[in-house]
């Protein structure tokens, strides 16, 4: 079968490379995989950035779906030609992550799903959806899940909140998409106009351009009538979360997900107990979240937003625009 492979860091040296099929232990399946979609993890790991555990030579990407082709002997819950979609942490099945569920992450530490055929755990894949495609489905494991985390497992948000969304990315627009679906309204914050009236397309309630108005925090006040928004998918780090924590309204809930603008975020401690934040980490999320989500999204009959669809041969040009950044979702599928 053929793998995408990375041996040294950067877009230039992701190689094709020629590997053996796996074959399955007892309690694992082989899929013929379908659809692939990208993470900025995915991105990270690429070009050398990543700090998470991993070694090289490592297939990247994580997020999966495609077709059950071999069952292990003790395998009960799928048969050949089962439709399925991995979940990220092959191990981490309910409650907090531990060592072993983070050691069983796919696309780093464990090899990842660029490759024709993937070995997947049982009980790490789940039935995919009969309303989803193949490509679609692959996006859901890590962004979804996460924006599901962090709005509904953890912030248990209520209908007729408000929720603030940072870019355009896959973590944001599903935050936009359930957020919406459960009655709440969304202020969604972008780098461009463009991007914007995509946005206003799929709901979103209020928006700003973080680039023409750096003071989004202000903004975003100036929308609530000063209240600030219950819920914030923070996905930019850096001086963003100082932001984040002026944007929130007392007692409300920020979900600290992302790094694109930095790792260390500079903060004055003295906002944060005065807003009385919650401030919750998120690391995407166990296979019961991700059950809960396919439930809710089946009964909405949310449809992820793909950006771009490019062949398994096309991989790197789908890296590059990952890099470019992508309007939801990327996906490689032929
Ligand atoms: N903790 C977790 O469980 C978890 C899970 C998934 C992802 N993440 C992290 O969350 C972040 C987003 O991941 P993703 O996969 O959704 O990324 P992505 O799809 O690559 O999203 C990139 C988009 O983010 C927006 N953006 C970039 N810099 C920004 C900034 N300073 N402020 C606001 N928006 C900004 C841009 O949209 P606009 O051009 O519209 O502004 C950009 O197109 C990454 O840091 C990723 O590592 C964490």
């Amino acid at each position: 079968m053929k793998s995408w492979l990375t041996k040294k860091y950067g877009l230039e040296h992701l190689q094709l490379v020629e590997q053996a099929v796996p074959v399955p232990e007892p309690k694992q399946i082989v899929i013929r995989n379908r659809a692939v979609s990208l993470n900025y993890r995915d991105w990270d790991l690429l070009t050398g950035q990543y700090s998470g555990a991993h070694t090289l030579p490592l297939v990247l990407a994580s997020d999966v779906a495609g077709e059950v082709v071999r069952v292990g002997s003790e395998v009960r819950d799928f048969i050949v030609g089962d439709r399925v979609t991995g979940l990220f942490r092959q191990h981490w099945l309910d409650g907090e992550p531990d060592a072993k569920a983070f050691a069983s992450s796919l696309g780093g530490p464990l090899q990842g799903v660029l490759s024709e055929y993937v070995l997947l755990e049982e009980k790490g894949a789940l039935k995919t959806p009969a309303y989803l495609s193949d490509a679609e489905a692959s996006t859901l494991p890590i962004a979804a899940v996460t924006a599901w985390t962090a709005l509904v497992e953890d912030g248990q948000l209520q209908p007729g909140e408000t929720v603030l969304v940072q870019g355009t990315g896959g973590v944001s627009i599903f935050g936009l998409q359930i957020g919406k679906a459960l009655g709440a309204k969304v202020i969604a914050i972008s780098s461009s106009d463009a991007k914007i009236k995509r946005l206003q397309s799929l709901g979103a309630d209020g928006s700003i351009n973080y680039i023409a108005t750096p003071k989004w925090d202000k903004a975003v006040l100036d929308l609530t009538n000063g209240r600030g928004v219950d819920h914030v998918i923070e996905i930019a780090g850096g001086e963003s979360l100082q932001q984040s924590i002026q944007a929130i309204r007392t007692g409300g809930h920020i979900a600290v997900i992302g790094y694109l603008n930095n790792k260390i975020a500079p903060l004055d401690v003295t906002s944060l107990l005065w807003k009385r934040a919650n401030v919750r980490g998120v690391t995407v999320g166990p296979r019961r979240s991700f059950e809960r989500m396919l439930e809710f999204f089946a009964r909405h009959e949310i449809h992820p937003v793909i950006d771009a669809t490019y062949s398994f041969a096309e991989t790197p040009k789908a890296f590059a625009h990952l890099g470019r950044g992508a309007f939801g979702k990327i996906v490689i599928a032929d």
